[in-house]
């Protein structure tokens, strides 16, 4: 059986069998962080792009364990240079990994370190598990081709940002999720900082009033996905 657990912000952590995917790891300076840096011992982690709260301690995890990091090519480029052992990939293209089979999507955003160095284009993702399709959105403004992520994938589980400023706010959120047409909707990317405050419930209402359903998780909280 998966699990999904919710580390807060856009960090979630999957486990399936002897698998750990760790996706955009920001634990330290990540106020709402519940877990300690030193037990999260992934195989792998999963980066949608490189700003700070995303990238976070991808770094430090996979130096300590040497976790394959998988990102796209000029993120996995910057990782190379640092000795990080990383998997690089682009916008369109999948890969048959152990766990599954990993796809990255576009995203509308940005993604470059905090000095300027260009890090390639951000991106979703979607990880397709045993029995289980997760999409997370990355950071990501809406788009209509996420129309073509729900018809060409059966998604179970989107991971959708909801905090508004450098995301989609929860409208926008909830118009995402009727495109995608998951079996459930998870928020994520808000009440971090007061500037991506959002009321997770409303969203969770709002998608129920167009029939979606929708999952507040608490931050910590593991979700079983079969
Ligand atoms: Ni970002
Ligand atoms: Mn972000």
């Amino acid at each position: 059986m998966a699990t999904i657990q919710y580390l807060s912000h856009s960090a979630f952590l999957i486990k399936e069998d002897e698998n750990t995917i760790l996706i955009d790891p920001f634990i330290t300076g990540n106020p709402n962080n519940v877990v300690k840096l030193e037990d999260l011992n992934p195989n792998y982690i999963v980066l949608t792009h490189a700003h700070g709260d995303h990238l976070g301690d991808a770094i430090e995890i996979s130096r300590r364990n040497n976790a394959l990091i998988i990102c796209v090519n000029e993120l996995g480029v910057y990782l190379s240079e640092l000795g990080i052992n990383n998997h690089k990939m682009h916008i369109g293209g999948a890969y048959n990994f152990p766990f599954g089979r990993l796809k990255f999507t576009i995203a509308h955003h940005g993604s470059s370190t905090n000095d300027g160095r260009y890090m390639g284009e951000p991106a979703g993702v979607v990880i397709q598990l045993k029995n289980k399709t997760i999409y997370h959105c990355g950071d990501t403004g809406l788009f209509l081709d996420m129309k073509l992520i729900g018809e060409l994938n059966k998604i179970d589980v989107m991971l959708v940002p909801i905090g508004d400023n450098f995301t989609m706010g929860i409208d926008d959120a909830v118009i995402a999720v009727d495109f995608v047409n998951p079996e459930l909707a998870i928020p994520m990317h808000y009440n971090t900082f007061p500037i991506i405050s959002a009321d997770p419930f409303e969203f969770k209402s709002k998608c129920e009033a167009i029939n979606k359903k929708a999952k507040v998780l608490e931050f910590g909280e593991v979700l079983e996905l079969s």
